[in-house]
């Protein structure tokens, strides 16, 4: 189940993520190729096995083509496999949800992930209960599942942790972010994080990493301390065997 570090006493526990900015070149997150694979050998150091890479797709500010998109993947993984990275690779699409979204799902310019039906989608940090809502409806009417990116963002919810399991029961998956854990984005939302973490209300977990400092993707740290304090099995569900399933185009859940 899991495997041993380099000193051969620390343990190492699996990772599979789902919601990263690795793609160089596309969006905020890696802004190159050498920095893409500066971050994918501190993900392998970190026993993340498995990327969906992500990059935003924001309607009318910041888009580019599937056939970009893959041209891209497909450079990343052939200078992954040269550089030895054993890391296997996917792709989608962080999706910002604004107007014209309903087009664009059905004219499949956004990547679910990983060719499943699963769609990650973001919105801003003010966005209402009622948008929240409306989005998971839009998405569940196109045929996907939205999956909520970084629930714990979104100040609405903090007021209304009710929210979160109403929006599971319209069919969202919710992902968390590592970092939120160990503190990074303050202690609001951390505290948010761990209450629905204690509700076990969260479907995945991901680095959504963007460089290789301030947001990199680091995950033992807070694994170690989820593996203490949560129930384990619960645990490596949302770290890692959600999203093999996920790949396997299984029912998360
Ligand atoms: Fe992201």
């Amino acid at each position: 189940m899991f495997s041993r570090g380099k000193s051969g006493t620390t343990e190492l526990f699996p990772f599979a993520d789902m919601h990263c900015h690795v793609l160089p070149g596309v969006d905020d997150g890696s802004q190159s190729m050498e920095m893409s694979l500066k971050m994918l050998k501190i993900a392998a150091s970190e026993n993340i096995s498995k990327m969906i890479l992500t990059p935003h797709f924001v309607i009318g500010a910041l888009e580019h083509s599937t056939a970009a998109f893959s041209a891209r993947f497909e450079a990343l993984t052939e200078a992954a496999k040269a550089e030895g990275i054993g890391i296997e690779f996917y792709l989608g699409n962080e999706l910002f949800c604004s107007g014209g979204m309903e087009g664009r799902l059905k004219d499949g310019s956004v990547l679910t992930l990983a060719g499943s039906n699963c769609l990650l989608i973001e919105f801003f940090r003010s966005v209402s209960r009622t948008a929240l809502r409306n989005a998971v409806l839009m998405v569940k009417s196109a045929g996907l599942t939205p999956v909520l990116a970084h629930v714990e963002r979104y100040y609405e919810l903090f007021n209304h942790p009710e929210a979160v399991p109403e929006l599971k029961k319209l069919g969202a998956l919710i992902q968390v972010n590592v970092s939120t854990i160990l503190g990074s984005s303050g202690a609001a939302e951390k505290r948010f994080a761990r209450n629905l973490l204690k509700a076990e209300c969260v479907d995945f977990l991901a680095t959504d990493a963007h460089n290789i400092d301030s947001r990199a993707p680091l995950v033992q740290r807070a694994l170690r301390k989820l593996y203490k304090k949560y129930d384990r099995a619960y645990v490596r569900r949302i770290s890692y065997e959600n999203t093999c399933r996920l790949l396997m185009h299984q029912d998360v859940n």
